[in-house]
């Protein structure tokens, strides 16, 4: 499948990309470069984030996005860092950012693929030095280059990513990706600036223990989910909740649980945004044998219909999904 080259635990992110061209869709070497750039502006976002208690670059920036949030210094320090990569590489004709109020344009006449993206996932752990990250979405754009950007380029199920990942600023910084071949996860050395294969097939553990919800909003979930979130605690199962989706995603993901984000009476349609958190997670998820569903449909049949919408989101191990889905269907 790598026209007979070998990689192993310990090969880089550049020499498995290479080696792994050939599977990639339409391999062209462009998705290859785009994923060079997504790992470079992971690195500097790595740096700064490392040195984010020093630098004065903690705590809130003294705007809010489009959604309402209050940003946080970081989340605009990394929206930039990744918009810069994207831009500047020449594959990407569209991006849609968290941070972003629309869709950014950037009348690039033969870029082919359009970015959705989440620069900083868990700002609120930010300055409490907990791990955060950065999630990406990568589709192609289905009108032809170098016409203007269409809702149809945009508006793309999760189905059509031809790749997706998420980068986790954690004990060690990790980037894991899949383009639709499995999922493989690499371990960025600071002192040699590189990301190294040290998950490779990350298949998930079909079922598991561990159940990942904000439990202080329990008043405000639906029946469904208080059941089964009770069948958790009486199977003694582990509670475990950081407030970074992509932290609570990667543990569960390696060691088998489910994350449940549901809708709740402040957000009837959940927290979690679709295009660029719960689509990129719904697609690795698929690929290591995991599930992710709303709670009716999986998430990546969802036909978007608008740039910043959320989804209700339950994801994780395959059997833990399934059980979740038959004791509260109709009741979430
Ligand atoms: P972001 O920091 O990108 O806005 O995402 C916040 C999300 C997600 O990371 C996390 O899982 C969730 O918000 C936590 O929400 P609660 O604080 O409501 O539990
Ligand atoms: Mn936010
Ligand atoms: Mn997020
Ligand atoms: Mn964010």
């Amino acid at each position: 499948d790598n026209s007979g080259l070998a990689y192993s635990v310990g090969t880089t992110l550049d020499r498995f990309i290479k080696l792994k061209q050939s599977e990639f869709p339409f391999a062209s070497g462009e998705l290859s470069q785009l994923l060079r750039d997504i790992a470079l502006a992971a690195k500097i976002v790595n740096r700064e984030t490392n040195r984010a208690g020093l630098a004065n670059i903690g705590g809130a920036f003294g705007q809010t996005n489009v959604q309402g949030e209050e940003q946080q210094k970081l989340d605009v320090i990394a929206n930039i860092r990744f918009m810069r990569a994207l831009s500047k590489g020449g594959e990407v004709c569209a991006i849609v950012s968290e941070e972003e109020d629309s869709v950014i344009d950037l009348q690039n006449k033969s870029g082919k693929y359009v970015i959705a993206i989440d620069p900083l996932d868990g700002s609120s752990n930010i300055d409490v030095n907990i791990s955060i990250g950065t999630i990406f979405s990568i589709y192609r754009r289905k009108t032809p280059p170098g016409s203007p950007i269409t809702k149809e380029d945009i508006m793309q199920p999760g189905r059509d990513q031809v790749a997706a990942g998420y980068v986790l600023y954690g004990s060690s910084t990790m980037l894991v990706y899949t383009t639709g071949h499995g999922v493989n996860g690499f371990t960025y050395e600071t002192s040699l600036g590189e990301f190294f294969l040290s998950h490779p097939s990350i298949k998930a553990p079909l079922d598991g223990s561990i159940y990942s919800i904000n439990e202080g909003l329990q008043n405000q979930w639906k029946n469904g989910v208080k059941e089964y979130i009770d069948e958790c605690k009486s199977k003694n199962f582990a509670a475990r909740y950081i407030g970074s989706l992509v932290a609570d995603f990667h543990r569960n993901l390696l060691k088998g649980g489910i994350y449940l984000y549901p809708s709740t009476e402040k957000n009837p349609d959940g927290k979690l945004r679709l295009l660029y958190e719960a689509n990129a997670l719904a697609f690795i998820a698929d690929q290591a044998g995991a599930l992710a569903t709303n709670g009716e449909i999986p998430i990546l049949n969802i036909q978007p219909s608008s740039l910043h919408q959320r989804t209700p989101l339950f994801i994780g191990s395959k059997k833990m999904v399934q059980r979740f889905e038959s004791i509260s269907k109709g009741k979430v």
